[in-house]
Parts: structure tokens; C-alpha cells; sequence
């Protein structure tokens, strides 16, 4: 038996630099991953076959079509093993937010699978993230244990970032509805070159900025999301949400992914606290205080 934890993300920055031909956008963006997390366990049985068993999240996620059942296959298929395991999957971060769960869900299938059946090294680990990266733009960074990665690419091209400094709460707030990615990026209008050019100089500073010490005032400012243009006038909860953090005192607001979730970074835990309670208090609204970590 064995049991994983599987950690949402945020983006903390996130530009769209170009439409690719395979229908996919070439990203500059920096995953953070976070404390809230699914939880994954992997048994060994007698009976052949993946059984996948959803507890929580709405109805609809278990079967064929969740994307740990779909990893599960590819991983079964490219080690060339018999499946017979159980997966439990206890899901706690909301669906169509832009957390990355059903991606942390996926990687974390992968990493869990490969530990039950005795699967290492490095040529392994190399097909496990090949695998990774034909579930979903965001399994690969799920793949790598780091709080902090740039992404490039369809957002599969990784770097790990490290940092000295110590690093904000995060109050997650997931505005009651979710948001669908693919439509996200399908009504989404493309920054002119020198705005991209500009944005990309910001996350340059960002990442500069961590690399030095960690969050402070500044880094708040440089902190963007391109696909918020895409979202917040559509979807008028998630922009009410995001506005509604400031009201209730947020240094910095900003949309996660592609929504619908938004989150607000604190420096000190007595705010991230209040911003919580305050948040909380709105009917509809879930809401997380946790970390990056
Ligand atoms: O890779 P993933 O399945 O998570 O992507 C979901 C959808 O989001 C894709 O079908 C595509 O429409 C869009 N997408 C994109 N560019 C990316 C990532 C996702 O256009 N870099």
C-alpha cells in the first residue's frame, strides 16, 4: 500500500507569447505549488484491471475518463505490466479552478504507481515525465518536488527555481463556478509583441527578485495573468472575487491558470487570516489558507 499527497499550484505569472499550429500556446509562467492537496493511495489486488474509487469533488470524476484512470493505462501499457491495483483518489481541491488538481492528480498516479511496482532510476523517471507531458500541459511540473518552477513551452519546458527567503500565505478563494480551459485559450486575444515583450521583462524581475530573497512589496506588482482578459469579463463571479479580495484589504489579487480560482499572497499570517475569515463569510465561496511550500 501506498499513499501520496498530490499539492495544487498557482501561477504566479502567466504570459501567452504565441498560438502554436497543434492548436496549443507557447506560455512564459511561474508555477508555485501550494499546501492544499488531494490525496492518492495505491493497492495491489488479486483482481485484474485499474479500479479507481473518487471520493468527494463533484459528481463525474470517477471512470474511464479521470485522468489518473488515464495514467494508470500509460503507465501500465509503457512498463509493459499486468495491471491489478486499486487507486483511491480523495478529492479536496475544486475542479475547473486553475489549480492543477486533475494534473497533481495525474503526476502523482504516475509517482505512486511507480513506487508500488519498484520502478527507478533515471531512464525510468525519463519515461515517466514522457508520459506526463501526453496527459496535460501541467503534469510535468507535478513530476518535479519543487515549490517553485518557470514554465516554457506548453508550460512542460521546466526550471527549477529555488529561494533563501521566506514565502507568503496564500488565501485561495474558489468563487463557487468552474472554468474550462480550452475555452479560455480559444477566446483569448494575444498580447501585442511589445506587450508581451514588456510582460516578459516583469517575470525577468520576478524571478530576480525571488532568486535575491524571497516575496516582498514589489514582487506584488509584477505578479500577472494574460488569461484574466479572457476571463474576468465572462465569468462576473470570478472577477467579483478577485475585486473583492482587494475590498477586503489584499495587498495583490490575481487569477490562477485559467480560473476559476483567485488568490491573494500575505506576508504575515494574521492578515492571511482575516482575508480568510472575510472571504469565508461570502456564500459560495471555498476557501483555503495555506502556503506555497
Ligand atoms: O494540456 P491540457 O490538456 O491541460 O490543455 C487543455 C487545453 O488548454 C488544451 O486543449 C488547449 O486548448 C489549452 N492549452 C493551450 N496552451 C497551453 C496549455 C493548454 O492552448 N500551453
Amino acid at each position: 500500500m501506498m499513499k501520496i499527497k498530490a499539492r495544487a499550484k498557482v501561477n504566479l505569472f502567466l504570459e501567452v507569447a504565441r498560438r502554436r499550429p497543434d492548436g496549443y500556446h507557447n506560455l512564459a509562467t511561474l508555477f508555485a505549488r501550494v499546501g492544499l492537496c488531494d490525496e492518492l493511495e495505491f493497492k495491489k489486488t488479486s483482481v485484474p484491471g485499474i479500479e479507481l474509487e473518487v471520493r468527494g469533488g463533484p459528481p463525474g470524476l470517477a471512470g474511464g475518463d479521470n485522468i489518473v484512470y488515464k495514467a494508470a493505462v500509460e503507465f501500465f501499457r509503457v512498463f509493459g505490466l499486468a495491471p491489478a491495483v486499486k487507486i483511491t483518489l480523495d478529492k479536496k481541491v475544486p475542479v475547473g479552478a486553475g489549480l492543477g488538481g486533475g494534473s497533481s492528480d495525474a503526476a502523482a498516479a504516475l509517482r505512486g504507481l511507480a513506487g508500488l511496482y519498484g520502478i527507478s532510476g533515471a531512464a525510468a523517471k525519463k519515461r515517466l515525465v514522457k508520459i506526463a507531458a501526453g496527459l496535460g500541459s501541467d503534469v510535468p511540473f507535478f513530476m518535479l518536488d519543487t515549490a517553485l518552477a518557470a514554465g516554457k513551452g506548453r508550460g512542460e519546458k521546466l526550471k527549477t527555481l529555488s529561494w533563501t527567503g521566506r514565502f507568503p500565505y496564500i488565501v485561495l478563494v474558489y468563487p463557487g463556478v468552474p472554468v474550462y480551459t480550452k475555452d479560455v485559450y480559444a477566446r483569448l486575444k494575444l498580447g501585442s509583441q511589445e506587450a508581451v515583450r514588456a510582460r516578459l521583462a516583469d517575470l525577468k524581475k520576478l524571478l530576480g527578485l525571488l532568486k535575491e530573497g524571497g516575496f516582498r512589496g514589489e514582487s506584488a506588482a509584477l505578479l500577472f495573468n494574460r488569461l484574466e482578459e479572457a476571463v474576468l469579463p465572462n465569468y462576473k463571479e470570478v472577477k467579483l472575487a478577485k475585486e473583492r479580495l482587494f475590498k477586503f484589504g489584499a495587498d495583490s489579487a490575481l487569477m490562477s491558470g485559467s480560473g476559476s480560482t483567485v488568490f491573494a499572497l500575505c506576508r504575515d499570517r494574521k492578515k492571511a487570516l482575516g482575508l480568510a475569515e472575510a472571504a469565508s463569510s461570502v456564500s459560495g465561496y471555498q476557501v483555503f489558507l495555506t502556503k506555497i511550500c
